[in-house]
Parts: C-alpha cells; structure tokens; sequence
C-alpha cells in the first residue's frame, strides 16, 4: 500500500496534458465492439477501470489492441457476440457492469457479471428490475447486488419495446436500458427526474442508431428515446476530449493555492458533466474557457485557471446530477472558502465506489475542518488557513483519494493519503502532474 504525501505551498505553474474522458472511454471500447467492423478511438483511457472492460471484452472475444493511447476493435456486431468463458471481472467499475449487462442482454447470450468486493456492494436493482421488465432473464446475489447471472435468449426473439420511469438520474442506467433496446421489438423510453450526461446518446446517434430526447410531456422529467438500428453499427473514428473530472482536480487545486496559473487543453464540456465549473465561477473563481470548439461529437475547451479567493456554494437539484463525480473535489474547494457551503438532494452519493458523504466528512474532520453531515448532503465551513497535518484514509475511493490530497496542498501542515495506489483507476498520472506543476508531492 503506498501512502501519497503532500507538503504544501508551492503554487501551481503551467500546461496539463489530461488524460481521455473515462465515460466516453467506456463508451467507446463497448459500443465499437458491437459495431460491424473496425473503430478507431485515440487518447483512450489506460488506468485500472476501463482494463476491467477490456479485460471483459477479451473474455466475450472481442478482438481489441491498445497502443499509446490508440484503441483499436474489430467489432462482432450484435449478433456476433459469443457466451464468455467464465465469468465478466468488471473490477471497480460499475460503469463497467451496468452497461455490458445491457450489452449482454441485447446480445441474447448467457454471462456471469461480478467484480471487486466493492462493487459487489452496490446497488444492482436499478438496472435488474428494468432489464427484467424488458423481458431478461437475470439473477442476482442477495439484495439484488452482484454477481449478476444473465440467462441467454432464444434466438430470433426480441427483448419487449418499454418505457422506464427512473426513480434516480443515472447515466449508467440509462445507457444499460438504451444498450439492451438494440434488441428490442419497438422504441425503449427512458424518463429520467434530470438530465443525466449524455455520452451515450451522442456516441450511439452517429453510430447510426436512431436517438431522441427532450423532456418529456406526460411525466416530469427528461426522456430518451431509442429505437434498434435498421442495420449494424457503424464503427467508431474519434479522438477521446480530455476528462473534465479528471480535469476538477486539478482546477481546485490551482483555484486553492495561492499564486498558481494552470492551462488546461482539450477539456470535455459535455453539459451533464461541468456542474462544478458552474458552481466554482458562481464562488468567484478565475476561470476562463478558451477556443470552444466540438471533438467526437462533444464540446470541448481548453481552460485557464488562477488562484482566487472562493466565496461560499449551495448546491441542490439538477446542479448535483451535472456534478455527480465533482463533490469530493467540490469539499477540498469549499474547505477554502469565506463561509459555510453546502450540498443538499445528493443522498445518491452513498452508492459510489464509497460512501461519498459520511467518507468525505470523516476524513475531512481529520483535517481539522468543521463539517456536518446530513442524510442527503453535507456543510463545509471553509475556513481560509485549513490546519491538515493529519493521515487520511480515501475509503478505497480515488476520487476521494485525489480530493484529500488536493485539500493538503494549501494546508498549513503536510497531509498523507494512505492507500493511493486507487488512484490509478482513474487517474493515471496524477502524481506526475502534480509534480510537473511544482507541487511537493511524494509517494512512499
Ligand atoms: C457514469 C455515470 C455516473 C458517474 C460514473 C460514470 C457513466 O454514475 O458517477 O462515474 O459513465 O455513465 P450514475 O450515472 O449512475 O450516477
């Protein structure tokens, strides 16, 4: 286990180089096996989660290179995918299990969806119940969590055309719902309660599958409309955007540390994802957005940033979905902030890869910072010296591990981050980055 430990200080200087969006990542190396032929992905995410859908891929026989960034996969088509041996390790990665279940399901094939002992403790029934509706057989451990058991189709069957109404907005369940409506007999409606990230919608409309949404007119909410494609996919040819989550990082760290000026090319700017650039500008943060501009079908920019002084943010309702990953992050800025800030309606955040409230305010509280957690949220009263000079444990949670360590480097004293090694699962470079910049970051 490797302890990161943060001496803070130094002001962040210079040009980031991000690594590739992990949603579209995901989306990318899926979707492109289901497509007939072969698809073209660059600046693909290589960290732990999306080698979990790879490593699946391989087990489905997905024939797939991956060199410097460079995706390629030769694509089987729908009804070319094959029963695993064994079953789908899926890891950390939820994004991972909930869209190759509805990946699974539309193919018509048997397979066992099971991973880490962490994703075997969050919840499945969001995507079993649905999938079940639309006529899949599927079993589940107890408490509807995984391992996942699909049973194959009969072939020349059809999955049942239905309208789902989510309790929760969720992109991975909606994208599971859409991926298994390949396969259905009609159109498969999706009404969210808000607009979830629409990486799906995006990628699967220019792969030629007929998409629509807008809000819908008899329930409240925001529906997604999908009906199954007239014939195969067509494969992929794009270049990844930068990942805006991990990108948040890096934005509060150089908003926190005095004297810091960071450029930050190629950043997605899906809007179901920026909902921490919105709330840190509404705190008078010194951000601009340069050379906006569309790459796969996603906008995308590059961003400046300088030290500020953050008011206080409130954050409730759509604004938590539009930054469901970002309120690790969004804590380590509130911790320097004139005043209390706080979260409300984000109750969701207990099912991440930990749980993000009462996690987040543990560790936070070891840090010397006053915080009060709530069953939907929390408050942060930023104080603008934070004390830090204490170990934190990230839960097994690398946005919570990143989050902490970004929280030490404006700190008073030094701050360690136990346990680092997660970070890896989504963020790569991280350390480097930070190092390049001029931070006084050491992994022991
Ligand atoms: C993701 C959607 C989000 C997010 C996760 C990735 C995706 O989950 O938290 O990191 O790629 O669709 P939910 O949409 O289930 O909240």
């Amino acid at each position: 286990m490797s302890t990161l430990r943060v001496i803070p200080g130094s002001p962040l200087r210079g040009t980031i180089t991000l690594p590739g969006d992990k949603s579209i990542s995901h989306r990318a190396a899926l979707f492109a096996s289901l497509a007939g032929g072969e698809s073209r992905a660059d600046n693909f995410l290589e960290s732990g989660v999306t080698a979990a859908m790879l490593s699946c891929l391989t087990a489905l026989d997905i024939e797939w290179t991956l060199e410097n960034g460079r995706l390629r996969v030769n694509g089987r088509g729908l009804a070319g995918w094959q029963h695993p041996y064994g079953s789908l390790n899926c890891g950390n990665s939820a994004t991972t299990l909930r869209l190759l279940a509805g990946a699974v399901a539309a193919a018509g094939i048997e397979a066992v969806l099971d991973g880490s002992e962490g994703l075997r403790r969050r919840p499945m029934g969001r995507i079993i119940e649905p999938l079940r509706e639309m006529g899949v057989v599927i079993q589940a451990a107890p408490g509807d969590c995984a391992p996942l058991h699909i049973i194959a189709r009969p072939s020349g069957e059809k999955l049942k055309s239905t309208t789902h109404v989510l309790a929760v907005a969720s992109a991975q369940v909606k994208s599971c719902l859409m991926l298994a409506g390949l396969a259905a007999d009609g159109v498969t409606r999706i009404v969210e309660p808000s607009r979830s990230r629409d990486h799906s919608e995006r990628m699967l409309a220019a792969m030629g599958v007929p998409v629509q949404s807008g809000p819908a007119v008899d329930i409240h909410g925001w529906q997604v409309s999908l009906s199954p494609p007239p014939g195969a996919l067509t494969p992929l040819n794009i270049t990844i955007p930068g990942d805006f989550s991990a990108a948040a990082f890096l934005i509060v760290a150089g908003l926190i540390t005095p004297g810091s000026d960071l450029l930050i090319p190629g950043v997605g700017l899906n809007p179901g994802r920026t909902g921490l650039l919105e709330t840190l500008l509404e705190m008078g943060a010194d951000i601009q957005v340069l050379n906006p501009r569309e790459q796969a079908g996603e906008p995308v920019g590059d961003l400046r940033v300088r030290a500020s002084l953050l008011r206080a943010g409130q954050i409730s309702g759509q604004r938590v979905v539009d930054m469901i990953d970002e309120f690790p992050v969004f804590a380590a800025a509130a911790a320097y902030a004139d005043g209390p800030s706080s979260v409300c309606d984000a109750q969701e955040l207990r099912y991440k890869e930990s749980d993000r409230i009462g996690a987040l305010c543990a560790e936070l509280a070891r840090l010397s910072l006053q915080v009060e957690e709530a069953a939907d949220g929390f408050t942060i009263h930023g104080q603008p010296a934070l004390p830090g000079g204490a170990s934190v444990d990230p839960h097994r949670d690398h946005r919570l591990a990143m989050a902490l360590a970004v929280a030490g480097l404006a700190a008073q004293n030094p701050v360690e981050v136990q346990g680092a090694e997660i970070i890896h699962e989504s963020f790569p470079g991280f350390v480097e980055q930070l190092t390049a910049l001029g931070a006084k970051v050491e992994l022991c």
